[in-house]
């Protein structure tokens, strides 16, 4: 039984294969938050103490248990302004401007089936897939918290989200409304989480939470944002890759988020997440209810590694649309870095044959080939063929593309519209702007209000009549600002805090139904390269396009700090031609294939400006891919180098641990080294393991904790891939 409640109904114990996390409504209805750790078969509520600390008020009804403060008891989604000081997890305003919420439990439900949550992408699970609601009140506005936990065994997953309703006879504005809250029990006084920007998504880093002080990780550019993804981790000092405890909080959606990490007075760590609630109004009349964003919540006591691994597996089996998973995506060459805005449909078929002959599988034709479009100053809205450009229609285009034997994909931008445009001439209402003020400009763009109806049902129509009409596979889906002036014209002044949350919620409404109408055309998301990397995105697009730094000595470090949350199968990766357009960096051929094989694998480049040697070595490289592919897109994934300056490692391990493949990039090779060796992972200690690129065999024992020997580097960025398979 994975949901153990008491005999009272007030104790809910939550079990995944190994973890545990449980819940009390107190004797006087507050909901306590018990415990998220190790799975134990314990009412973990004895470590829940009380004293009297000063200036730590009591609610009404316990008025003179001078111990008992909402400040300082554990709280599992707490209210506002009636006394836990700590952060908040929902914000309203009543008809009478009060803004106070004090929760009390008022019943459970136990769920089974999950269904996707209305208007929002969520953890698919299915028909047995296992829940528990636990509903709060708040009697003077009237509104209720559906907690909802979603539980995913196997991958030590539980997944919340919160429905809140306006249960009384007026309209509430909620102001904020987190997905989730917990005050956790021990230790992690560390939080990681994922900095960047364009070019650099995704930097790990590790920070101390400040005593009686709060941090926050968040967007406010209307997008998940390259500065900060929605992913944290708390974890122990001692925690590594290997070993310890750490906990992760996952927010699926893909607008404005907020990743709140505070130490209270007493250590005590509370994480809130969920949409950001600067600028956030959402008006609910009576009667009415607001669902939030999902947030997948997993802990390991096995480190980092294990910790990422129930992120890949939950992702690729749970998140993922069905029709992709465990799907072999073709090798596909991308025009954009081979030609940017200057090709024709004769250059096209140049590309396409060169390629077709090293072996690639899918042309990609970018950005340009619609409206007037020779530079990005002009005509995002305007979907249909630039023939004049192209020489041909898409579909003549695409059918001799077909003919060289490749599949075809295309590039669109949805949800944006350029100012030089026919849409923004005809439709100038439809872009998010502010009255009476100019809005800004971001490479000659502006934004589309998402969330109108006729917006989503023009986008639909026109991308719609392309995929009809020409045979097309994949789509490249861009989304290339951020979003400012957020300003509805379709929506009066009272609903403008919503316009942001309406946007997503059109956005996801759009890819819902092309999805639906295209089923076998996948979608690749993408934002300036990783600038929308979320689990929202990954629910419609099995990829996303990870980074615009194509350089794979930069890619090393993008795509480590995009696997502590995201699945190697779901980053776009591809070999780009050097000196890099972005570093002006050379890095060996195989080398770049070794780190693009670390994700989707393709190539960004002109196959018939490559040398004799170079062509060699792409047909070998899409051998190698090939025969892995299984391995690295279904298999267990280890990072490797804990702290190692001079490589970057990480491996793949098959499931029934059979067979690994091992890859190394040396960053900084050094005269006169000490011998290299990297500990491997995953292994199975009992078996023997020939490697084969030297014969040699050795016991899982062994290479775990001996390592794997590496050769003596020379040169720039080499690297080695070592394939591993059980001999014994
Ligand atoms: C973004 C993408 C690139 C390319 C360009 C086209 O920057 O990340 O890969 O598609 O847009 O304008």
């Amino acid at each position: 039984m994975s949901i153990r409640i008491d005999e009272k109904g007030r104790l809910f114990s939550l079990e995944t294969a190994h973890t545990m996390y449980q819940i009390k409504a107190d004797e006087i209805g507050v909901l306590l938050h018990v415990w998220y750790g190790p799975r134990t078969d314990a009412d973990m509520s004895y470590r829940i103490r009380t004293m009297n600390r000063g200036f730590c008020g009591n609610p009404y009804e316990a008025q003179d248990r001078l111990d008992y403060s909402l400040d300082t008891l554990p709280q599992e989604y707490s209210g506002s302004g009636v006394g836990d000081f700590r952060s908040s997890s929902v914000e309203g305003e009543g008809a009478d401007g009060s803004l106070s919420v004090d929760w009390r439990y008022s019943g459970y439900r136990v769920l089974k089936g999950k269904e996707k949550p209305e208007g929002l992408p969520g953890v698919r699970g299915n028909a047995e897939t296992e829940g528990l609601e636990i509903v709060l009140e708040d009697k003077v506005s009237g509104l209720a918290a559906h907690l909802s936990y979603w539980l995913f065994e196997a991958c030590d997953v539980i997944v919340r989200s919160v429905r809140i309703e306006n249960r009384g006879g007026k309209a509430v504005t909620l102001t904020k409304a987190a997905s989730m809250c917990a005050d956790l029990p021990y230790g992690r006084k560390q939080v990681m989480h994922f900095h960047g920007r364009w070019a650099a998504e995704r930097n790990p880093e590790r920070v101390e939470i400040p005593s009686g002080g709060r941090l926050a990780f968040e967007s406010r550019r209307g997008m998940t944002s390259h500065q900060s993804n929605p992913f944290i981790i708390l974890c122990d000092p001692e925690t590594t890759e290997r070993q310890g405890d750490c906990a992760g909080v996952m927010l699926m959606y893909s607008g404005n988020h907020l990743e709140e990490v505070s130490a209270d007075q007493v250590g005590s760590i509370r994480v809130v997440c969920g949409i950001h609630p600067e600028g956030f109004r959402w008006k609910l009349a009576p009667g009415e209810s607001f669902r939030t964003p999902e947030a997948i919540l997993s802990f390991s006591a096995e480190g980092l590694n294990a910790l990422s691994r129930n992120y890949h597996r939950l992702i690729r089996d749970e998140v993922i649309p069905a029709r992709w998973r465990g799907m072999k995506k073709p090798v596909l060459v991308n025009s954009w870095e081979a030609c940017y805005f200057d090709f024709n449909a004769e250059k096209l078929l140049k590309l396409a044959r060169s390629a077709a002959a090293l072996g690639m599988e899918m042309l990609v034709l970018d950005d340009g080939w619609f409206g007037k479009r020779n530079d990005d100053t002009n005509s995002l809205g305007d979907w249909t063929c630039n023939e004049q450009k192209l020489g041909c229609s898409l579909k003549e285009l695409s059918e001799k593309i077909h003919a060289e034997g490749l599949k075809f994909g295309l590039w669109f931008e949805p949800e944006m519209v350029s100012l030089d445009s026919d849409l923004y001439r005809a439709h100038p209402d439809w872009a998010l702007t502010d009255p009476g003020r100019d809005p800004m400009v971001a490479r000659h763009q502006l934004v589309l209000d998402m969330g109108r109806e006729e917006v989503q049902d023009y986008l639909f129509d026109s991308i719609s009549a392309v995929l009809k009409d020409a045979q097309i596979e994949y789509v490249k889906w861009d989304f290339n600002r951020s979003v400012a002036n957020v300003y509805s014209r379709a929506l009066p002044a009272d609903r403008q805090g919503e316009t942001a949350h309406r946007f997503m919620l059109g956005t996801y409404r759009l890819l819902e139904r092309l999805t639906e109408a295209f089923p076998d055309v996948m979608i690749e998301g993408c934002s300036g390269g990783g600038g929308r990397f979320d689990a929202g995105m990954l629910y419609y697009c099995p990829q996303i396009w990870c980074s615009d730094d194509t350089d794979a000595v930069e890619r090393l470090e993008i795509q480590k700090g995009t696997s502590y949350g995201y699945p190697i199968c779901t980053m776009g990766a591809h070999v780009s031609a050097c000196p890099n357009h972005q570093t002006g960096r050379t890095v060996p051929f195989a080398t770049r294939g070794v780190v693009a094989q670390a994700g989707t694998f393709g190539y960004e480049l002109d196959p018939a400006k490559l040398t004799e040697d170079e062509k060699k070595a792409v047909k070998e490289q899409i051998a190698v891919f090939h025969r892995y592919e299984d391995l690295i897109e279904q298999g267990d994934y280890y990072r490797l180098d804990e702290g190692e300056k001079d490589y970057t490692a990480w491996m793949f391990v098959s499931p029934d641990k059979g067979e690994a493949l091992v890859s190394v990039v040396a960053t900084h090779v050094r005269a006169n080294a000490p011998f290299p060796f990297v500990r491997l992972q995953g292994l199975d200690p009992e078996k023997t393991y020939l490697r084969e690129d030297t014969g040699e065999r050795l016991t899982g024992a062994a290479l775990t904790q001996g390592g794997i020997s590496l050769p003596q580097f020379l040169g720039d960025y080499p690297s080695v891939q070592i394939h591993l398979t059980v001999c014994g």
